[in-house]
């Protein structure tokens, strides 16, 4: 099966992406890297990686594919994680 996975290269998408081609799916892989780093990506997503933010709209490479399950984990999540953590001051 076609799987595109959004958010794959964050902590829960690299596993799922991990799993994925473990189980012999093809996988397509769209990141825009905003928390995630292109270093935690699984090896054989490179060929198939999309590095584009989700909310523009989809490029033609990503609309030429037929896609037959999507898995969106797209999130900023690890950033609002972060900001809880250590906000930055209110401007003045
Ligand atoms: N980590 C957890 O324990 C946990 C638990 C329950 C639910 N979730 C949910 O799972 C989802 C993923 O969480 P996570 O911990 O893997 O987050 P994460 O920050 O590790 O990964 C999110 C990935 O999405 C990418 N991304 C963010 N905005 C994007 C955009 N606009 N376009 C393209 N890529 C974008 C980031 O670069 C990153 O690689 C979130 O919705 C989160 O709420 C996570």
């Amino acid at each position: 099966m076609k799987v595109l996975v959004t958010g794959g290269d964050g902590l829960v998408g690299s596993h799922l992406v991990d799993r994925l081609f473990g189980d012999s799916h093809e996988v397509v892989v769209l990141d825009d890297f905003i928390t995630g780093k292109p270093a935690n990506l699984n090896p054989h997503s490179q060929n198939t990686l999309i590095r584009e933010n989700l909310v523009n709209p989809l490029s033609d490479e990503l609309t030429a594919i037929s896609i037959e399950r999507v898995y969106n984990l797209a999130s900023p999540a690890r950033t609002i994680t972060d900001c809880t953590r250590e906000p930055t001051p209110a401007s003045p």
